[in-house]
């Protein structure tokens, strides 16, 4: 049983990769997509999306990191997959489910599902192009506009090579709108005979065991749930272990708020330092109550100083009525 977490542009990056892996209970995270168009990509544009490929790939809890590309020219991704894969990525992911219309307008992304000849070809080009020990992985949706398609695509991109598929259980028409289609996947492994992983609306346990039970898969993909509940991961498995759950407190995770805010303010422009916090407290608010109410006391404050001055004036208050 494995557990991974999903790729999430602008809101997975390292520093939330470093956060949430030392938290425990995640296998393997993907990087945001690296936009392939037509050549190959200077080296810095990789190290920029997955800081990671400095320490072998792995977060510093030595979670490792795969490197997801995006891209409709088989050349092309195939020579970039190279260069990631000589760059020390631990494995290649190939997003084929952005359903973002300027990606898709430019051949990106989640368009592909309506033409399996050509994932089988990208799929193997980038197969071909880097070391057998380097596992190619991809992500779908169930389609595009519907999933008549699904069986088609998921035989292409096992035939072509790829070890594994991640499928968030929705087509692009569907957006991010509940529910997930777990229930449609349930075949796919039998059909391409590699591994499955469910991914979509798991919030919490029950979800998870109900995706499970509905998709037939082992192993499941979770994004905005980790996010909501940065110990989701660690609870599901000690829930299989028996072990008793002790769920992150609204205190553990301002310790964990701090600690990426005061990473803003050393890295980022001061301007835009509390940008993650409050954007990750939009997250946190499903499942914290606590946070809608810091994400208010927050929001429109810039200073650095401020920022800091609130965080610590609202644990105070917290650490008081607790
Ligand atoms: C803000 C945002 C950014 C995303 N960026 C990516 C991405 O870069 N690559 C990718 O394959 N999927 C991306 N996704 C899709 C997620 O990986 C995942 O499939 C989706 O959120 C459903 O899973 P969840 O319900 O567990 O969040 C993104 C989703 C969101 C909400």
């Amino acid at each position: 049983m494995h557990i991974y977490l999903a790729p999430m542009e602008g809101v997975v990056n390292a520093r939330m990769r470093a956060l949430l892996t030392r938290i425990g209970g995640i296998d393997r995270c993907v990087t945001e997509f690296v936009r392939v168009t037509g050549q190959l990509l200077p080296r810095r544009v990789f190290f920029r999306l997955c800081p990671e490929l400095s320490t072998e790939g792995l977060t510093p809890s030595g979670v490792p990191v795969y490197v997801q590309l995006l891209g409709s020219d088989p050349i092309a991704m195939a020579d970039n997959a190279a260069r990631a894969a000589e760059l020390g990525a631990p494995g290649i992911d190939i997003n084929f489910g952005c359903p973002a219309k300027c990606v898709n307008r430019h051949r990106g992304g989640s368009v592909l599902l309506d033409e399996p000849e050509l994932l089988y070809d990208i799929v193997s080009e980038m197969r071909r192009a880097v070391p057998d020990t380097t596992p190619v992985t991809a992500k779908i949706r169930l389609g595009y506009r519907g999933s008549e398609r699904l069986h088609d695509v998921a035989r292409a991109i096992a035939g072509a090579g790829a070890c594994e598929l991640t499928v968030h259980a929705r087509t692009r028409d569907h957006g991010y709108k509940p529910p997930a289609y777990w229930e449609l996947i349930d075949d796919l492994h039998d059909i391409t005979g590699i591994p499955v992983i469910a991914n979509g609306e798991v919030w919490n346990y029950q979800d998870y065991l109900q995706c499970r039970a509905q998709s037939g898969s082992e192993h499941v993909m979770i994004g905005r749930g980790l996010l909501s509940t940065p110990d989701l991961a660690r609870q599901i498995r000690d829930r299989n272990l028996q072990q008793p759950v002790n769920a992150l407190s609204w205190q553990e995770v301002l310790v964990l708020l701090e600690e990426m805010l005061s990473d803003c303010i050393t890295h980022c422009a001061p301007r835009h330092a509390g940008g993650p916090m409050k954007q990750w407290l939009g997250y946190l608010r499903r499942q914290y109550p606590q946070a809608q109410r810091l994400f208010e006391e927050t929001k429109r404050l810039k200073a650095p100083a401020e920022l800091v001055a609130q965080l610590e004036l609202h644990r105070f208050e917290e650490s008081k009525a607790a």
